[in-house]
């Protein structure tokens, strides 16, 4: 069977990136990832796709006068590379309604918020604020909406007392280099499908607040 194909698409340290990459080389992921784009150049992530044998490409807002023509320009790069699945992991940028349309249910994000709650930035530090006794990540489709498209999988963590913003990132990253490598093997298996704005796991309309993973039972 052909692996399915993917393009990553990141801003920084690429600590998912690097988990997808280590779960393809433990034969735990059949997925192959044909390209990684960055919209930084300094990104880590760059650095380490390209120990990995990945191309990659930066493309410069800088050079670019509106969304939309940088939008065109990550598609031309994504149409070289046909990839079955756009997966966004810590890319920084919003994309537009028409690159959104135009790979309609093939771009997913990883998001450090049980959403709905919290989209947006500086997620950690509203689960402190609020005194939240769960915390964790989401997986889910990319829409217009900024952070608000269907929801496929989460993982939670209980808030432990005493977490600051840096101990719970840390924590939640953990999920997260869990929870996207087996989303990812799912997308491959054939498992996730979307009909009508919901998510469905092996043809089971999955809650709004998608598949909750207890990753003890995977990993
Ligand atoms: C992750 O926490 C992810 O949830 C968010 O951006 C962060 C990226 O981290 N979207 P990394 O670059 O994968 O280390």
């Amino acid at each position: 069977m052909r692996a399915m194909t993917i393009a990553v698409l990141v801003s920084g340290n690429g600590s998912n990136l690097q988990a997808i990459i280590d779960a393809i080389s433990a034969g735990k992921l059949q997925a192959t990832i044909t390209t990684v784009i960055s919209d930084k150049p300094a990104a880590y992530a760059l650095k380490r796709a390209e120990q990995a044998g990945i191309k990659t490409h930066v493309v410069l807002p800088a050079h670019f006068n509106t969304r939309a023509d940088y939008d065109l320009a990550l598609q031309a790069i994504l149409e070289q590379y046909q990839p079955k699945l756009i997966v966004l992991a810590g890319f920084m940028r919003i994309l537009s309604p028409a690159f959104v349309g135009h790979y309609q249910n093939r771009i997913i994000n990883i998001h450090p918020a049980l959403l709905p709650k919290y989209p947006g930035l500086h997620t950690h530090e509203q689960v402190i604020a609020n005194e939240d006794k769960y915390h964790g990540c989401s997986i889910h489709f990319v829409t217009a909406d900024l952070d608000a498209g269907p929801i496929i999988a989460t993982a939670s963590l209980a808030v432990p007392q005493g977490a600051n913003a840096a101990t719970l990132k840390q924590k939640v990253q953990q999920l997260e280099h869990k929870l996207y490598p087996l989303v990812l093997q799912w997308f491959s298996e054939g498992h996730i499908s979307l009909a009508g704005g919901q998510v469905l796991l092996d043809g089971q309309v999955q809650s709004a607040t998608g598949c909750a993973v207890n990753l003890n039972d995977f990993c």
